[in-house]
């Protein structure tokens, strides 16, 4: 298998989306049909499919592309400094408010504001979203004066929304406030022929970056075609880094894929013959079952362990036996 050409389009500044597959190829078609409406557009998809270049893709074919684009992380931000740091603050708002701060609805005048992770919102300020959203109009944090937001809207999630709503974590209001238009990013695995474009584009970056002339081995090449890639392109890519900046990147990979800790081979394993108990084959599905979702959450909240334990009620210290038992590494100390 050979690497095609890289002829990506570039939407964004921030390289090219690559559209090798006819679902990405129909996801560009909806970001050029949209981009210029001012309609709210919610992405959502696993962690790594690519929602910050969509949304970006969406900003830069827009009419607003010379305006900002402010993107806030909803997650990262403590949910006590989120509404400030969304709305901003009049001098003596509260404790420590020691001027006036405007929020990043306002930097975004002109332009987009980009939501992440907006399932994290806390309940509070989903209410005021959905009041701005409907009124197009904030204040600030002990303001009196209403500000109009001049700002296109976007939000993404990795969550699955639907079960939030289900729970009464994310209000179902908002949800169709946001959910004007809705871009679902699929997985990597369930568009693989993308693979090796993307694979050329990385590789073709990597070198030009740090001054390499690394190729693929086909046999490397199929081989990357073929792994579910949890963590999607984010995943291919940092591997792809990996191969270039390391002599024995190719072997590292493959040591990796030995060791379970990237994707799993997609050909189906030849069924051993039934030679244990009943209860031993119970014990190691459960095994399975607890390492996949501990991994999905672990992956959700981007390795924050405290977040993790809370999540799957677990203190924190038995969290990091089960990650030490079920030998799951963060992404991060697999990258180099
Ligand atoms: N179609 C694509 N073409 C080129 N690069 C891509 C594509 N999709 C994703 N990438 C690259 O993969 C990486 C992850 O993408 P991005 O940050 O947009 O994912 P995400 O869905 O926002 O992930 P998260 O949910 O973790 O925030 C980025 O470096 C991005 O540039
Ligand atoms: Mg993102």
């Amino acid at each position: 298998m050979g690497l095609p050409d890289v002829r990506g389009r570039d939407l964004t500044d921030h390289g090219p989306l690559l559209d090798g597959s006819p679902k990405m190829r129909a996801i560009l078609t909806i970001i050029e049909n949209i981009a210029d409406t001012d309609a709210t557009v919610l992405i959502r998809g696993e962690s790594g499919v690519g929602k910050d270049l969509v949304a970006r893709a969406i900003h830069t074919q827009s009419a607003r592309r010379h305006g900002p684009f402010v993107k806030v992380n909803c997650a990262a931000i403590p949910s006590e400094l989120l509404e400030s740091e969304l709305f901003g603050h009049e001098k003596g708002a509260f404790t420590g408010a020691h001027r006036r701060k405007p929020g990043q609805f306002e930097y975004a005048k002109g332009g987009t504001i980009y939501l992440d992770e907006i399932a994290e919102l806390p309940p509070a300020l989903q209410a005021k979203l959905l009041h701005v959203l409907q009124d197009f109009r904030f204040t600030r944090l002990g303001g009196q004066g209403e500000i109009a937001v001049e700002a296109r809207v976007i939000a993404a999630t990795n969550r699955d929304l639907e079960y939030a709503l289900t729970r009464g974590e994310f209000r179902q209001d908002l949800y169709y406030r946001l959910d004007v238009v809705e871009l679902r990013i699929p997985p990597l695995r369930e568009r693989r022929e993308e693979i090796p474009k993307l694979v050329a584009w990385f590789l073709a970056r990597f070198n030009a970056q740090y001054g390499r002339q690394k190729q693929l081995a086909p046999e490397t090449l199929s081989r990357l075609s073929e792994y579910p890639w949890l963590g999607n392109v984010r995943e291919l890519e940092n591997i792809v880094r990996r191969m270039v900046v390391l002599a024995d990147g190719e072997q590292a990979f493959e040591a990796l894929v030995t060791r379970g800790q990237i994707g799993h081979a997609a050909a189906p394993r030849p069924t051993p013959m039934v030679t244990e108990s009943l209860r031993e084959i119970a014990r190691r599905g459960a095994r399975a079952a607890e390492r996949r979702a501990l991994a999905e959450v672990l992956d959700r909240v981007r390795w924050n362990r405290a977040a993790a334990s809370r999540i799957l009620k677990v203190s924190y210290k038995t969290l990091l036996h089960k990650i030490a038992e079920c030998e799951l590494t963060s992404p991060t100390r697999r990258v180099v």
